[in-house]
């Protein structure tokens, strides 16, 4: 990973979706990433099995965490908000092919790795670009649409997310945690 693609992991402003929490979300995202690669930049991460399988769980977590709960929004701007469906589809699919396809083979790829002593850093170059890719243009499009709401419609959004989480509630890892499992891992 190069000095640029690092530096482009650092959450910044633009990169906001005019909501709080989802920025959070994608804060915390690129941060375990660049937290990531820095501990196995320095040398100090012992690429076991155990420690790939640990923390990639974890980096597993905060995606699904976030990809739920930005569906749900968009299932709102769909059903009350008109937003586009089709919007909405092509959105899920890239979500889904994140999940399935990219998060997969990183999964597979470092496991197999490990058994050669390889720690899989460079597999974490296209999951970082992804991220910053994403939120950069599809994320971009919903963005675009909360930033516009007044503050009456912004209110009815949370009324209908609070709704839709008390109906199906999503367990949400905190940072801390990660840093806290990633300092065992010397
Ligand atoms: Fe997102
Ligand atoms: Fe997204």
């Amino acid at each position: 990973m190069n000095s640029q693609t690092h530096s482009a992991l650092i959450w910044t402003p633009e990169l906001s979706v005019h909501m709080e929490y989802l920025d959070n979300q994608h804060r915390s995202i690129l941060r375990l990433i660049d937290t990531w690669w820095n501990k196995l930049n320095s040398g100090k991460f012992n690429a076991t099995k155990e420690n790939l399988a640990k923390i990639f769980s974890f980096l597993n977590r905060f995606t699904q965490q976030h990809l739920e709960l930005e569906e749900r929004v968009l299932d709102i701007l769909e059903d009350h908000f008109d937003y586009s469906t089709e919007t909405v589809a092509g959105h899920k699919m890239r979500h889904q092919v994140f999940r399935d396809d990219i998060m997969g083979h990183f999964h597979q790829d470092i496991m197999l790795r490990a058994r050669s002593g390889d720690n899989g850093m460079d597999q974490l170059r296209p999951i970082a670009k992804w991220w910053v890719s994403h939120i950069k243009t599809e994320d971009r499009g919903y963005a675009d649409v909360l930033a516009a709401l007044t503050p009456e419609r912004r209110e009815d959004l949370y009324v209908h997310l609070i709704d839709s989480l008390l109906n199906r509630p999503i367990v949400i890892v905190g940072y801390k945690q990660f840093i806290k499992a990633l300092r065992q891992t010397s």
